[in-house]
């Protein structure tokens, strides 16, 4: 049978103690009984409706008809049970433990015995997790990149990704019409018609307009390492992205020599790969760089074979036993003029790399279209 609010026929301490350990045993048990939201808001309602609600009720049948003797005794029962309604509605909705009613006076005295609630706030519990995140492959490999450049002693510098014609191009003695531009396809940013060829803006192409840029700031000596975001007009597919990041790093000093650049750029791919992987320089071309070389790393994938474990040819170095990993030279005189070096006095080296394809080779990656699709099945298995 539900509880109802009975009308006193005593008012001694004692009576007193048994009507509220019976209001607060039903308390609790239809407190128990609540489900969802609909049950609560019926369980609010029963127990603090301004008309009718039970603590209405014993306000009207037990304050009010004590008579004054009693008043004091009655009254401070009434509030304590206030405070434990109030509290274990409270409690329900949330879900939340929230104190019983503070443990003083008679009624929080029965209420303890009644219902033995948990702590308030239990600290043992497990806090909000806040995920950290980690950092994307392309990101984690151009750091480790910087990081064998830094270890050597070079400092890090950036520049813009939207670039003039003159440090993309011309300080790097691509000539306006020379054909060598056509080695790199550019996007061009739109209407820049109006002005002189050497101020329009394009997405720079290579990381090489940040040595241009670097010298006319800084006096040689100078030892820095570029990491940055280019672009070019290639279709995307397995192996090319219009958008992807190079590593570029130069040199100069009195006597720099292709010894130095050999040196340097070895150690760099044992670093980053094997440690006794072989390298190989083939004679290149780029216009800013004189003598040019590419650079190569016997392959991580068959170890320069050519050959997977059963015999297969190797897929990644189509069987050559070696992967194309740098661009890189000795930086051409001509570039020394664009930037008030004298070419007779200093000497020095360039090198540039792509690091989509490092990663790739380090992380067994076949599709560099992977990095930029933000599939977290992917992204999650460098964490
Ligand atoms: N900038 C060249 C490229 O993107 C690479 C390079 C850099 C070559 C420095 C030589 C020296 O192809």
């Amino acid at each position: 049978m539900a509880y109802t609010v009975p009308k006193l026929k005593s008012f001694t301490p004692a009576a007193l103690d048994k009507a509220v350990e019976k209001l607060l045993a039903a308390l609790k048990l239809e407190a128990a009984a609540v489900k969802n939201e609909a049950d609560w808001k019926v369980f609010r309602d029963r127990w603090m409706a301004r008309k009718n609600g039970v603590l209405t009720e014993i306000n009207d049948l037990w304050l009010k008809a004590a008579p004054k003797e009693s008043k004091r005794e009655v009254g401070q029962r009434v509030n304590e049970l206030k405070a434990a309604v109030t509290a274990t509605v409270e409690k329900d909705r949330t879900g939340v433990t929230i104190a019983p009613a503070p443990a003083v006076g008679k009624v929080g005295a029965v209420l303890l015995s009644v219902s033995a609630e948990p702590a308030a706030l239990d600290i043992t519990l497990p806090g909000n997790r806040r995920p950290l995140g980690s950092e994307h492959p392309v990101i984690k490999t151009m750091h480790e990149i910087v990081s064998v450049f830094r270890n050597l002693g070079y400092s890090v510098e950036e520049g813009p990704v939207i670039e003039t014609d003159y440090y993309n191009f011309e300080a790097l003695n691509f000539p306006p019409n020379h054909p060598a531009r056509d080695t790199q396809d550019t996007l061009f940013i739109a209407r820049q018609e109006s002005k002189p060829q050497r101020d329009r803006l394009l997405l720079r192409t290579h990381t090489s307009p940040v040595q241009i840029r670097t010298m006319e700031k800084m006096k040689p000596p100078v030892r820095i390492v570029i990491p940055g975001k280019v672009h070019r007009n290639d279709p995307p597919d397995a192996s090319h992205s219009p958008m992807f990041h190079q590593v570029e790093g130069f040199m100069v000093d009195a006597r720099i020599a292709f010894s130095d650049l050999k040196g340097v750029l070895t150690h760099f791919l044992r670093q980053i790969f094997e440690r006794d992987a072989g390298v190989r320089f083939r004679p290149s071309f780029f216009p800013f760089t004189e003598p040019s070389a590419e650079i190569d790393v016997q392959c991580v994938i068959c170890g320069g074979s050519g050959a997977n474990k059963t015999g297969q040819t190797c897929r990644v170095c189509k069987a050559t036993g070696w992967l194309e990993i740098l661009g890189a030279g000795m930086i051409d005189p001509a570039v020394f003029k664009f930037v008030g070096y004298d070419p007779e006095k200093v000497s020095g080296f360039a090198f540039g790399m792509g690091v989509e394809r490092i990663a790739m080779l380090k992380y067994g990656i076949d599709d560099i279209r992977l990095f930029f699709q933000n599939d977290l099945r992917f992204l999650r298995q460098f964490s």
